[in-house]
């Protein structure tokens, strides 16, 4: 039974020798179209994968204020040239933040202070990642890769009805929570199918665009954003900015089937999470085939969440503070033996399941192959919709409220449920665990699939799905992103979210073993698959949905 999954290698930079014949075409998918049309351009210009990626990240830092960002951050897995590797641009907490930061005088966590309002922002990361990536791989000059987002700012956008309703949504329930933000004062004039016209932002850009990095993190816009910090009572300061480093970090590669996964390590627990639900999905059903979104695979993947959540709450953080025991929680025999006591036909109670190792509503994502096969997976965020709901005034970006994927306190859950202790305590200059998960699937050399989705913890149910949903039960790439998913984290309680499209008796059988089920939506996969040898891109519920995917021939 146990015999079909390989061991983990954690490595950077691996060569890997293409055998097979690689995609013909180039490919994005994208989480709009004002992204799709410019990254789609870059690549038509003979840019690459990361000259479209940069392109695709400024213009959604105009078009798609929710999660598209410069004042946020994000991870990026990159294969190029038979190489992978993997950029983390993070935010990092402030120099004055600390742990208890979020806590009143009596030790409780005072709502909403970690996800709203200017002291939930972390140092930005996306201006010096984009940088970076661009110092080492690109080809296309860096004005005219940020050019397309200035003039989207500057001449204005139409207002997708997806957006609008999001602002309203925004607004209201800030509005009903009595959170005190300038969010309106930037945002409340947008109207659906209208016009909407950024200059502040435009002239951001633009010092960006003339001075990279230093156009962000010194100069007039770390003057202005410190100022703001302190005339709002916010703690990022200018040296916070000036010594913010995007890093290069080995990306986790991984043997699973036949394919080599590369994705994103820590402080992402996402590439983890992936690679033991997709190992352990095969060490328990062994030979079997199960049914597509039968009760038999809902619930065994609802098993596996269970055991991949108690583990990500006790040993995940970032690595450059806490050690995250990477390969003992992808070795084998560790999830082997985590696997062995999952029943089909019983749920296990949520209290006997601990961590196993013996010792110690927004994101965005899109995927990008070039016409040389190179690909880009990358997931960016100013995490929840619309981040701290704080624009800074004069340079017309939104602040990241990244401060409460920390854990707060022990055991207290953040906005999406998720609880952490010691490894994920706030600390200076450290940076918070994340879910994203941007991911690149090789077969013999040749990228196979992209993938990736926001959504927080349920980044990593939308991901692994997605790579089952192709490789395990060959649908195409409309109906990996497409099909219903469902998601299980350990807490709540035997708690399983889903799409609907999973069948009443399924949904039955589930509540005869003990679950509850509620219904809901999560994420926005965009994924492209190699058939053949052609590249396909799929954005989950395409237009409807905003997202826009386009081949290129
Ligand atoms: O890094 C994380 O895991 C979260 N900040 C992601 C937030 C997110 O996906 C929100 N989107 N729906």
């Amino acid at each position: 039974m146990f015999n079909n999954v390989s061991a983990v290698l954690v490595c950077s930079l691996v060569l890997f020798v293409s055998t097979a014949s690689a995609g013909q075409n180039a490919a994005v998918a994208m989480p709009d179209r004002y992204s799709a049309i410019a990254s789609s351009k870059v690549l038509k210009d003979g840019g690459n994968a990361i000259d479209a990626a940069i392109a695709a990240q400024f213009v959604l830092a105009v078009t798609l204020p929710e999660a598209g960002n410069i004042g946020g951050g994000g991870f990026m897995t990159i294969y190029k040239d038979g190489q992978a590797n993997f950029l983390d641009y993070r935010e990092v907490a402030p120099q004055k933040a600390h742990r208890d930061m979020y806590l009143d005088k009596n030790g409780h966590v005072i709502p909403n202070l970690s996800l709203y309002g200017i002291l939930s922002a972390g140092v930005p990361g996306s201006v010096d990642g984009m940088w970076k990536a661009h110092k080492k791989y690109g080809t296309k000059s860096w004005q005219a890769l940020i050019a397309p987002a200035i003039e989207l700012a500057e001449q204005g956008h139409i207002v997708h009805p997806k957006m609008w309703d999001n602002i309203e949504w925004r607004i209201k329930t800030f509005d009903e929570q009595g959170i005190k933000v300038n969010f309106s004062k930037h945002f409340g004039h947008a109207k659906a199918g209208e016009l909407f016209k950024q200059p502040a932002l435009a002239s951001t850009l633009k010092r960006i665009s003339k001075f990279g990095r230093d156009g962000f993190y010194k100069g007039e816009t770390a003057k202005l954003f410190s100022q703001f910090m302190e005339e709002n009572g916010g703690i990022i300061n200018e040296t916070d900015l000036a010594n913010y480093q995007a890093v290069w970090r080995e990306p986790i590669v991984y043997n699973w089937r036949d394919h080599t996964v590369i994705t994103a390590p820590p402080p992402s627990s996402g590439g983890i999470a992936i690679l033991q639900w997709l190992t352990m999905f095969d060490l328990v059903k062994g030979e079997q085939k199960l049914a597509h979104n039968s009760t038999d695979y809902v619930h065994v993947l609802s098993e596996i969440g269970k055991r991949v959540f108690a583990d990500r709450a006790e040993y995940l953080g970032d690595p450059d503070f806490v050690n995250v025991p990477v390969e003992p929680l992808l070795n084998i025999d560790y999830l082997k033996s985590r696997a062995k006591n999952i029943s089909f036909d019983k749920i296990s109670a949520t209290n006997h399941i601990k961590p196993g190792l013996k010792e110690s509503t927004d994101t965005t994502h899109f995927s990008i192959v070039d016409q040389w096969g190179n690909a880009v997976s990358n997931t960016t965020t100013i995490n929840y919709t619309f981040g701290s709901g704080v624009v800074i005034d004069e340079l017309g970006f939104l602040l990241n409220d990244e401060m409460d994927d920390f854990s707060a306190k022990a055991g207290v859950a953040n906005v999406f449920g998720a609880v952490g202790g010691k490894a994920n305590e706030i600390q200076p200059n450290k940076r918070m665990l994340s879910s994203m998960s941007p991911t690149i699937m090789l077969d013999n050399g040749n990228v196979k699939l992209v993938t990736g989705s926001p959504g927080g913890t349920t980044i990593i149910s939308s991901v692994y799905q997605s790579i089952l949903n192709a490789m395990e039960f060959d649908m195409d790439v409309k109906q990996s992103v497409n099909s219903a998913r469902f998601h299980h984290q350990l807490w709540p309680k035997d708690q399983i979210e889903h799409y609907s499209g999973i069948d009443a008796s399924v949904l039955k059988s589930l509540h005869d073993l003990g679950y509850n089920t509620i219904q809901g939506s999560f994420g926005d996969v965009q994924l492209i698959i190699r058939s053949g040898d052609k590249y396909h891109a799929a954005s989950e519920a395409g237009e409807l949905n905003r997202g826009m995917s386009i081949t290129l021939e």
